[in-house]
């Protein structure tokens, strides 16, 4: 289904949704807005996967069934928080584009942000050492790396933040005029 078929709900709250590859950035957007939208008057909540897969979703690892379930659990708690007028920023991978679909579809009030970077770009960062080990065989399944762990792009995002090209402020800034371009944040 498109996004355009999707009502906005009617409350303050909104969900920022970050994908893309480990690395590509998500947190440190997502990190840096807090802040911003706190000074605005809004309550705001992050759903981050690397701190969820700790306590919500322990129990699950990264096979397909198991993301999509890790997706499903984190969505449910997205729509909780924005029906009370709280502002979700959430950072996942969430590599396909059915399980995306689907937050939207549930949460209501949904902003997909792809924070676009090549996996040769995320591998030179490769911040926690995760794809090295992927390369070297130590961890299954990596996003980006085996052919069993695709991601698929999203078509159709409300925003693309490439971060190859472009700082955090900048894409900061993007996320903002997003915002306020859709009606969720004032000026
Ligand atoms: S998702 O695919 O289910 O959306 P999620 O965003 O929660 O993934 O978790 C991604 C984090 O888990 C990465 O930042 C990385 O640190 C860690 N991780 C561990 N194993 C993998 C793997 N096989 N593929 C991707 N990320 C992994």
């Amino acid at each position: 289904m498109s996004k355009t078929t999707h009502k906005k709900i009617d409350s303050k709250g909104f969900t920022v949704w970050f994908t893309g590859l480990a690395c590509s950035g998500k947190s440190t957007l997502a990190d840096a807005l807090v802040p911003i939208l706190k000074k605005k008057g809004f309550k705001v909540e992050r759903l981050d996967g690397d701190i969820v897969r700790q306590s919500l979703t322990k129990d699950l690892g990264f096979s397909v069934e198991d993301r999509r379930k890790n997706i499903e659990r984190v969505a449910f708690v997205a729509k909780m928080l924005t029906r009370n007028d709280v502002v979700v920023l959430a950072t996942f991978i969430s590599p396909e584009i059915g399980m995306r679909d689907n937050a939207r579809k549930e949460i209501g009030n949904f902003v997909e942000v792809y924070v676009k970077c090549s996996v040769e770009g995320c591998m030179k960062r490769d911040v926690k050492g995760m794809y090295k080990k992927a390369l070297a065989g130590q961890i299954k399944d990596f996003t980006g790396v085996h052919a069993s762990a695709p991601y698929e792009e999203p078509p159709n995002p409300e925003l693309v933040v490439d971060t190859e090209k472009i700082s955090i402020e900048d894409g900061v800034k993007q996320v903002l005029s997003k915002l306020v371009e859709l009606g969720y944040i004032k000026p």
